[in-house]
């Protein structure tokens, strides 16, 4: 875990939150690498899971919603932590890992100190903030501690405009916010996050058998990004553990080289819960009408919910790579080419020759039309192999005094280290062919 946060703070995909102040716990930024990283990870999910799919739907709700939809969604009574304090150092600590309902099982000693820990307390996680100049009750509300909210007030407004059929879904991503009081794990907990989640509108009786095809569709994703089957595991969640909409929850766990196998996403069969509730508490009927029966029920919801950073986390791990090269140590991200954050860096051979770095920079714009490419002519020609292994760069581009003569380069494929000749007219296609943009 230490190798892997140097290295994504050494080569650009994640710094430290508010660094030159002292930092602030749980909060990071991303460097160029990993926003294109993350980009390509969102991209990659909306491509897979609405734009190829005629049965979901995209939706893009706000951050800030009115006070409300938290009452109604059950979140201020029913999304709770519980908090202890250390005696002692004073250091606080969640009472148990999980959201448990049962504040029986506290933690007996500081897991820092030893010291003696204060009885549990409830503690809502939801950031709060005041709509409007005047801090009062009237003017509370918080920030979303999921996206799915948005898509339940929005159901009738998607029914109204596409007229959809049962089952279908509605997808959103985007920022989320908890004030999470456990510390460390790099981005796996953060306060700021992004959720990538979908609402599957179903009927009651084929619960299960979407539950089955949704635990089916998040491994294929999983894969194809490159995930290990051996890394991954469902667990399901035993009762007291459920969250408060849920009637069935499955995470899907990644072994993380910190602790383990940890959650990764959670797949959650959250009934009629939501749209019955906010059908209740605002008035408005956001029942369904079979157009062949012309019954009017509440669908019943399943629902994937997918973390974008523990994605990144997973990926980074999985794709981390040493190996000896002729007694030299070679460090190696071996990310699938299709979310690397730069799909092939190009070299002019030496920096101190103008043809060739004028030929190499005409080969970087153009393929930067199509791709996010880099440019390098610092250095010898192994260290930025080297760096560009570190970044997971697949592919690598040298020109050379030969390319002068026969406009060819040498491609360099990042893990084999294998190279071969290609004509650059057909650099292009190359690389398209190889990688899915
Ligand atoms: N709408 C359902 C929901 O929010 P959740 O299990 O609380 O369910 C879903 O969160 C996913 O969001 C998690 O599986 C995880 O990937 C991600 N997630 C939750 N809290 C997080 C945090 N503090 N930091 C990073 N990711 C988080």
């Amino acid at each position: 875990m230490d190798k892997i946060v140097s290295l994504c703070k050494r080569r650009g995909f994640v710094y430290p939150g508010s660094d030159i102040y002292g930092g602030l716990a749980n909060t990071f930024d991303f460097g160029p690498l990993g926003a294109e990283l993350a980009n390509n990870i969102k991209k990659n999910w909306w491509k897979n899971f609405v734009q190829k799919r005629s049965d979901i739907y995209g939706l893009d709700g706000g951050i800030l919603m009115n006070a409300k939809i938290w009452e109604a969604s059950g979140h201020t009574q029913g999304f709770i932590d519980y908090l202890v304090e250390c005696k002692k150092c004073h250091k606080r600590f969640k009472a148990e890992e999980k959201n448990s309902k049962n504040p029986s099982v506290d933690r007996q000693k500081c897991p820092e100190c030893g010291g003696e820990l204060t009885q549990a307390k409830k503690f809502v996680p939801m950031f709060k903030t005041f709509v409007g100049p005047v801090e009062d009750s009237a003017a509370i509300t918080y920030l979303r501690p999921e996206t799915a909210q948005a898509i339940f007030v929005n159901f009738k407004n998607i029914l109204d405009s596409f007229h959809p059929v049962l089952p279908f879904g509605i997808a959103q991503m985007g920022k989320a916010f908890r004030n999470e009081i456990t510390l460390g794990n790099f981005i796996f907990r953060k306060l700021e996050f992004e959720q990538m989640e979908i609402e599957y509108f179903i009927k009651e009786k084929d619960w299960k058998k979407h539950f089955a095809e949704w635990k089916k569709e998040i491994e294929k994703w999983v894969s194809g990004l490159g995930i290990s089957k051996k890394n991954i595991r469902w667990r399901e969640h035993g009762q007291e553990e459920l969250a408060h909409y849920s009637k069935h929850t499955e995470d899907l766990e990644y072994n993380f080289p910190f602790g383990g196998f940890k959650e990764l996403y959670g797949l959650a069969y959250r009934t009629d819960y939501d749209l019955k509730n906010h059908s209740e508490k605002s008035g408005k009927d956001l029942r369904y009408i079979d157009r062949e029966t012309n019954e009017k029920f509440f669908p019943h919801v399943i629902e994937p919910s997918f973390g974008m950073e523990r994605t990144m986390l997973a990926i980074l791990s999985q794709s981390y790579d040493e190996e000896e090269i002729k007694g030299a140590k070679r460090v190696v991200l071996r990310l699938n080419p299709n979310i690397a954050p730069i799909k092939v860096a190009v070299f002019p051979l030496l920096a101190n020759k103008p043809r060739l770095i004028e030929k190499a920079r005409q080969i970087y714009d153009n393929l930067k039309e199509k791709f996010f490419v880099a440019f390098d002519d610092r250095g010898n020609i192994g260290k930025r192999y080297y760096a560009q292994d570190e970044a997971g760069t697949p592919y690598c581009v040298t020109v050379d005094f030969e390319s002068l003569e026969k406009d060819d380069v040498t491609v360099r494929e990042r893990d084999s280290m294998k190279q071969e000749r290609i004509k650059i007219k057909d650099l292009l296609a190359y690389f398209l062919n190889k990688i899915d943009v």
